[in-house]
């Protein structure tokens, strides 16, 4: 097979369209399953990998919606991107026919916006789409299009598109942001690297992700370091190359796959998994008494009977990293209703990550959602198969935890959302023993 592209299908057929996941609960998850690699951080490496007109190759990559979005954007650009094997891309960046993200990108994934900064740096205009992306709140952007103006951009907006422009070269400025943000920091960091002079970036987030951005972009030639904890700071260069990196795990998936192990009662060993990156997640889980054994490169669960209300109830709340992550709310909620008590959740990122625990009360979950950032799960509770709908990529995987949770069948419908951050993700569970499909919609029977 040369054509890269027809490799990439082979190995990862697209989705079908309106698929549901059909899944049968209460096997207990066994064996091992090796994690991914970072949707969040590979997403940012490949829209870095504009920044300069040599080739540059990531390893590890997730096969997964969200890369293949990016990747046919950037195709669309006029950048070659190759796939010459799973998990592997090249980009090379010479020269682009088109500095536009339209809103088909867009409204697909909103990390599509990613590509504001650094091709406004090397190419000094792109015109861009307002992103859709998931539905978990307002998500507005209006912090990055503040740091392109900082740092010397125009931008206006007209008719659902940003129309940036940097006349001469971009100039490194002090970018204050008023609140963390993790793609907010990604995108003034990545437009810095080509602007002329310094940029000191504050509170810069601490995600590990953006850390291994700064570690592809060192690569490259920048002069970008993190001088203290919530500080960026960069030193723009004239120009950047090409450089090899390899994609970190997934931190998301692995607390993913650590709660299926809890909530179904087994043993399951991730494999390439990254404890460091878990801390206030594995806190909660052993507030909660579920036991987990870090090694150096992967986790161990050793989860409860199902049913059995051994784990203990626990208030949980999100923050910016080193916080718990708002991508493993989800799950960990799912976790909250096989714990004996009752658990207090505050979101405190986006404003609508909490209507999806709707979905889980119809599985029999005892939920109270109290407001946009507040909720309650009384628990243990014994979950039941039934017809539930994803609205969110997060939300998504957790419907199909509490599904391997519950006794009878589940049917879960809108599939996609889940395989725009999950590789294989019924794969990987099927290896583990789960009794999952992945069906057209039409073809299953719906449970009563
Ligand atoms: C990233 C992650 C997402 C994760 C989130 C928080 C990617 C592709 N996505 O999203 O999985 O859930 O971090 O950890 O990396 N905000 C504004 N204006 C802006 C930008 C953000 O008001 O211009 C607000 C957001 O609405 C939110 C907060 O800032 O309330 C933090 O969001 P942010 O960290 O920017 O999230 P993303 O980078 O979009």
């Amino acid at each position: 097979m040369t054509d890269a592209r027809l490799f990439h299908w082979e190995y990862n057929p697209p989705p079908i369209a309106h698929e549901v996941f059909r899944v049968e609960g209460g096997t207990p998850l066994r064996g091992e399953v090796t994690i991914s690699g970072a949707k969040n951080a590979a997403l940012k490496l490949l829209a870095a990998a504009t920044l300069t007109g040599e080739r540059c190759r990531f390893m590890n990559v997730p096969e997964i919606e969200d890369v293949r979005v990016m990747v046919e954007t950037l195709r669309d650009l006029g950048v070659v991107v190759d796939h010459p094997a799973p998990n592997v891309y090249e980009v090379a960046s010479g020269d682009v026919d088109w500095l536009f993200v339209p809103l088909e990108a867009a409204a697909k994934m909103r990390a599509s916006f990613i590509l504001l900064g650094p091709l406004l740096a090397r190419f000094g205009q792109v015109i861009m789409s307002n992103p859709g992306g998931d539905r978990i709140g307002r998500r507005p952007v209006n912090l990055h299009v503040d740091a392109m103006r900082a740092l010397g951009a125009e931008i206006d907006y007209r008719n659902g598109y940003y129309f940036a422009k940097a006349p001469g070269r971009l100039r490194g400025a002090e970018i204050r942001f008023p609140n963390v943000t993790v793609m907010g920091t990604e995108n003034a960091m990545l437009a810095a690297t080509l602007a002329d002079g310094h940029t000191v970036i504050r509170p810069a987030a601490l995600e590990p992700e953006v850390d291994d951005l700064i570690a592809m972009l060192q690569k490259m030639g920048a002069e970008v370091e993190r001088t203290y904890p919530d500080t960026i700071e960069v030193r723009g260069r004239r120009r950047l190359r090409g450089a090899n990196h390899s994609v970190i795990p997934d931190r998301i998936e692995a607390g993913t796959f650590v709660i299926a192990a809890a909530v179904s009662g087994g043993d399951v060993t991730l494999r390439g998994a990254p404890c460091d990156h878990l801390g206030a997640f594995l806190e909660v889980l052993a507030n909660m008494g579920v036991q987990v054994a870090c090694g150096a490169n992967s986790i161990e669960v050793h989860g409860a009977p199902r049913g059995s209300g051994a784990y203990r109830a626990c208030d949980v709340e999100t923050a910016p990293y080193p916080g718990l992550a708002t991508d493993l709310q989800p799950p960990t909620s799912v976790l909250l209703t096989q714990a004996t008590g009752t658990s207090r959740l505050y979101e405190t990122i986006f404003e609508d990550r909490l209507e999806w625990l709707g979905e889980l009360a119809r599985m029999g979950a005892s939920v109270e959602i109290i407001d946009e950032h507040h909720a309650t799960i009384v628990g243990p509770s014994r979950l039941r198969g039934t017809a539930v709908e994803i609205g969110d990529l997060r939300a998504g995987a957790s419907l199909i935890l509490a599904a391997l949770a519950a006794d009878g069948i589940t049917t879960i419908r809108g599939a996609h959302h889940v395989h725009r951050g999950y590789e294989n993700i019924e794969g990987k569970f099927i290896g583990l023993g789960a009794r999952i499909e992945r069906l057209a919609e039409g073809t299953v029977a719906t449970p009563a």
